[in-house]
């Protein structure tokens, strides 16, 4: 059997998702495609064509790795599913794929949700695609030792075709919206990968629940990020000291952007929607400090595009692809001059990608 995960876009809401916050991602039409047959053991064997790499590991291993390695993301989402009381049977998997590796388009967590759609399905068993998603990250806690938040899994899990879709990452409520036709996404690869992407993600994810500690302190009720005003954080700046103040304050305002962002959207206000996107980014940048030297330059370049509306570093950050939105009408110009323009400065044609909302992690529709 043949199934297919897209890869992930976030329009806007970075890092406010393991903060109990907003997000409002979309999928898109580069794929982890997984090809599945049952096996009578409990033997799962898996070839990646992308790294030209086999591996396999059996059911009952269900040891966390020190150093693990890309089969542990398949293992930990098998052992999750186990563990959630489902039993699966043995694979023989072929995995492969067009989501660049660590550019910010999640290829892991579609990679997992479509390890676990595969699994699920020749062992018989359907779950919902929140409960697929939360055990997907929990794979990716446990077995690949990154403290990430719910969205990506739960973009490729549930999205709409054609969608955007707003998580509440508290109560994991989800609202769709659709994306105007004449609007365009355009996702460009800045190149660059940072070595150690996970340590740096993990310290922002510690600094905020470090300054949750200090501003639960004064307010009891705040049990996240999620709960805190800018007129609490100012009130509390001093205590927070600059650094804590300002990751607190680009969560708690992209809170708020992620939301005027849906409402922008539903009444397909492309311009105030692209002025959120741009503003997200100056916060990711000034405040919370996960973007680096290239992606503002391709930010810029974007920027300078007659017909961008917005443009931001997408994903975990320090590195991979910014997000630039336009219109039909503009879209190739941008795109050309983006290509052409970074090219220049970085020696290298950047990989460009127009963004297709596409159906959420599943089998293969017969053609
Ligand atoms: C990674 C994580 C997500 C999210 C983003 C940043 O993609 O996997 O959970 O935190 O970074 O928004």
């Amino acid at each position: 059997m043949h199934y297919r995960a897209p890869g992930r876009v976030n329009i806007i809401g970075e890092h406010t998702d393991y903060n109990d916050g907003f997000v409002l991602p979309t999928t898109t039409s580069a794929y982890t495609n997984v090809t599945a047959e049952r096996r009578d053991d409990r033997q799962v064997r898996l070839r990646s064509r992308n790294l030209n790499d086999a591996k396999s590991f059996s059911l009952d291993d269900v040891a966390t790795s020190d150093s693990p390695t890309w089969a542990d993301y398949a293992r930990g989402v098998a052992v999750e599913i186990e563990a959630h009381g489902i039993a699966l049977c043995g694979a023989d998997i072929t995995i492969d794929g067009n989501i660049p590796i660590g550019g910010g388009l999640s290829s892991s967590a579609s990679f997992e949700v479509g390890i676990a759609v595969a699994l699920l399905d020749i062992a018989g068993a359907t779950l919902p695609d929140k409960r697929i998603a939360q055990l997907c990250q929990l794979a990716e806690i446990h077995f690949a030792g990154v403290n990430c938040g719910i969205m990506d899994q739960m973009a490729i899990a549930g999205c709409e075709r054609g969608k955007a879709m707003l998580i509440d990452c508290r109560t994991l409520h989800t609202q769709h919206a659709d994306i105007p036709d004449h609007a365009r996404l355009l996702v460009v690869d800045s190149g660059v990968r940072h070595l150690l992407p996970e340590s740096d993600y993990n310290e922002r994810a510690t600094e905020c629940a470090d300054a949750v500690s200090i501003l639960s302190r004064n307010d009891a009720g705040v049990k996240a990020l999620r709960d805190v005003s800018v007129e609490m954080l100012e009130s509390s700046r001093d205590e927070l000291g600059e650094l804590l103040f300002r990751r607190a304050r680009h969560i708690v305002t992209e809170n708020q952007r992620v939301l005027d962002a849906f409402d922008a959207l539903q009444s397909a206000d492309l311009q105030s929607l692209g002025q959120l996107v741009s503003q997200s980014h100056a916060s990711l940048r000034d405040d919370f400090q996960i973007s680096c030297g290239p992606v503002d330059q391709l930010v810029e370049i974007a920027d300078t595009c007659s017909g961008t509306l917005g443009s931001r570093q997408i994903g975990g950050g320090f590195g991979g692809c910014v997000l630039c939105l336009t219109t039909d009408e503009y879209l190739d110009a941008v795109r050309e001059q983006i290509a052409v323009e970074y090219g220049r400065i970085s020696g290298q044609t950047p990989w460009v990608h127009v963004v297709e909302p596409s159906d959420p992690a599943g089998p293969v529709p017969k053609e």
